[in-house]
């Protein structure tokens, strides 16, 4: 039986601190991390765990949300390492700018420039490198590193020492070349991998592609693609990706594996704001993110302020929900963007638009753009049931109108998609027909431990509620701090009370490179190579079990101290088909709290033999992570020695706390 709680344990991303002697020994160490606590008098918690009672939760409670927000994709989960591959961020008119290239060399050596001379009819731009020096001429020698251009990647390239990356470009040449492909440090001086492209001539546009393996490691690398024989040579569409991407599909290895740590119901995607552009000009358009992604032209993100090639575009996003065994939900363009909408007589053809994608998730892989998915790579259908119409255009005068022409299309054509509005239906009755209405829930600390009751009250009657952003934000926020994973606790909390009416909910947003922080807070952070977990991303993985687990009523009481919240579940365990009581108890007070636990109701016993009790907490309640520190406000896991139906543990002030208690395997129900 150890070994399953073990097992379990190693399985978590928690910090494991080995078998205490008494429970009561790890609480009370985490008590006195808090500063001065006081002690509030006994409480009680007592849960319902008859059948009778019991309630299934909904599968895809918790989930994720996937905004291309603060280089999330580009520069961050897409793992090329190549920024404006294809020459494209400065737009169609020539000549353009082409950062971050950089010229390598000075002008009376070589000449950059850019040229509409793309074989790729959707991304025309190319750049032109006229060398004048050459190592054989007495006039005008090339410097000893040679001329050419370098890209720095999004602030730096993390190149690893072993590790494989697949290059490819595309080039054209007048005469035979004498190229050298290589990756460097930052300046240029530490060489990390090489290789020479020699006597060879491209008359014609030719791709090329090789492997590299690094002989060094620097998370601050750049690719050189350098010569020092004289001529024209054109580029274009060049790449440099890592070749053990999270299973083989082009994402960052440690990111995606957040994510599937988080064992999300749901990645809701691509925004956010992103998915409806500033300008219809600049949103996300799915049709020009899918087939070869040297034929993507790539888009400026006129929300965020940055280009994206678009390599992680419709069919990414797809595969990367599959990968991580979460649905897929489609926030999908309804005409309207943040500063411009289309008129009305174009409805159709966007309406069609979403059909068409439709089609190419769910589609047969004969059907015109099932085809496209197929010719991807990916044969077999999608599992697209859901579509968002937009995002948070509700208050715009169209939105009704538009909705209900993509609802009625998608529901003839697919009457088992649920479709998303975003009206809100928890003030009262929609006027329009939907599955879910979306909300979006950003405040202070004190206000969203508050929203812990904000479902209680309405109707269950209505659509489902899909609380697609949530998180403290402000002040109280910081970067991600104790205080706001504690209120998004509360929170989500109620969401699992309430979760007979709310089917989906995930906070947002989801990533941040640290380079470029458009929105604070953000669930992970990371840099080149470095990656952490804020506060609310542990405090998410509390909650990574109730999807499809069962309710259990309960109720927890002490007098004069209301910052006490809890809930009860039960949940299996789809490796070992091992059942757990989940029990979660929120500290939101300063006090440390006696807390007697009472469970009845249960048709099989709690295992005696123990289970796992996970305490978050931290000393100041604007703790935050880290690079330098990056599990200092992280769940602390210890065996919890003695589990029965009674039990009596101290809860920590400012805590989250679970307790995992095995449920003894002769005795288990077939079902609850
Ligand atoms: O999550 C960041 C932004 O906040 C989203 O793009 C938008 O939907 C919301 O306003």
């Amino acid at each position: 039986m150890e070994m399953e709680t073990e097992e379990i344990l190693s399985r978590s991303n928690f910090i494991w601190k080995g078998w205490p002697s008494f429970d009561a020994i790890t609480l009370l160490q985490v008590i006195r991390k808090c500063q001065n606590p006081t002690q509030a008098q006994s409480a009680t918690f007592n849960v319902d765990a008859s059948s009778k009672s019991a309630r299934a939760m909904p599968d895809n409670l918790f989930g994720i949300f996937f905004e291309e927000i603060n280089h999330a994709g580009a520069g961050g989960l897409w793992a090329e390492l190549v920024s404006n591959r294809g020459f494209e961020a400065g737009g169609k008119n020539t000549p353009s700018i082409f950062d971050p290239w950089v010229q390598i060399g000075n002008d009376s050596n070589i000449i950059l420039s850019t040229e509409r001379t793309s074989i790729f009819e959707r991304n025309e731009i190319a750049l032109k490198l006229e060398v004048l020096c050459d190592k054989n001429a007495k006039s005008n020698p090339c410097p000893s590193q040679g001329v050419g251009v370098y890209n720095p990647g999004f602030w730096g390239m993390n190149i690893e020492r072993g590790r494989l990356y697949n290059v490819v470009l595309h080039i054209m040449s007048v005469k035979s070349v004498d190229i050298s492909v290589s990756l460097t440090s930052s300046d240029g001086s530490q060489n990390l991998a090489q290789h020479s492209i020699k006597g060879q001539k491209f008359l014609g546009w030719s791709k090329v592609e090789f492997k590299l393996r690094a002989r060094g490691t620097n998370s601050n690398s750049r690719l050189q693609i350098t010569t020092s024989k004289s001529g024209t040579i054109w580029l274009d569409q060049v790449s440099v990706m890592p070749s053990d991407t999270f299973k083989g599909h082009g994402f960052r290895n440690d990111l995606a594996s957040m994510l599937s740590d988080l064992k999300p119901g749901f990645l809701r995607f691509p925004g956010g704001s992103y998915s409806q552009g500033g300008t219809l000009m600049n949103a996300f358009r799915w049709k020009s993110t899918v087939g070869p992604w040297e034929q993507r032209p790539g888009h400026f993100n006129d929300i965020w302020n940055y280009w994206t090639d678009d390599g992680l575009g419709f069919f990414e996003f797809l595969q990367l929900a599959e990968d991580i065994g979460a649905l897929p939900v489609w926030v999908i363009h309804n005409g309207i963007s943040l500063n411009d909408q289309i008129n009305p007589s174009s409805l159709p053809s966007f309406v069609e638009d979403v059909l068409d994608g439709i089609e190419f998730a769910r589609g047969d892989a004969h059907s015109t753009w099932g085809s496209v998915r197929a010719e991807m790579g990916h044969p077999n259908p999608f599992k697209l049931r859901y579509i968002s119409i937009g995002n948070q255009e509700c208050l715009n005068g169209n939105y009704r109108a538009n909705y209900l022409k993509f609802y009625t299309a998608i529901k003839s054509a697919y009457p088992d998609m649920k479709v998303v509005t975003n009206c809100d239906g928890s003030i009262g009755k929609l006027d329009h027909p939907a599955d879910l209405y979306d909300l979006h829930v950003y405040t202070s600390a004190s206000d969203m431990f508050s929203k812990a009751q904000l479902f209680d009250k309405i109707s269950r009657n209505g659509p489902k509620a899909f609380v697609s952003e949530y998180a403290v934000t402000g002040n109280d926020a910081g970067k991600g701090t104790l205080v706001a994973a504690l209120a998004e606790a509360a929170f989500l909390l109620g969401l699992e009370r309430n979760s007979d009416i709310v089917e989906m909910a995930s906070c947002a947003p989801l990533f941040v490179n640290d380079n470029d922080r458009r929105f604070n807070p953000d669930a992970i952070v990371f840099n080149s190579d470095a990656q952490f977990g804020t506060p609310s991303y542990w405090m998410q993985q509390f909650f990574k079990y109730s999807n499809s687990a069962t309710y259990h009523p309960s109720t927890i009481q002490v007098s004069n101290y209301p910052y006490l919240l809890a809930s009860a579940l039960t949940w299996e365990d789809t490796n070992s088909r091992r059942k757990y009581l989940k029990l979660k108890i929120l500290n939101y007070g300063s006090a440390a709290v006696p807390l007697n636990m009472s469970m009845s109701g249960l048709e099989t016993t709690i295992s005696s033999n123990g289970g796992i009790q996970a305490v978050l907490t931290s000393s100041k309640l604007s703790d935050e992570n880290s690079f330098q520190e990056p599990k200092k406000v992280a769940p602390v896991l210890t065996k919890f020695a003695k589990a029965g139906g009674k039990m009596s543990v101290m809860i920590a002030p400012y805590s989250l706390t679970s307790f995992d208690l095995l449920l003894d395997k002769q005795n288990l129900r077939s079902s609850i």
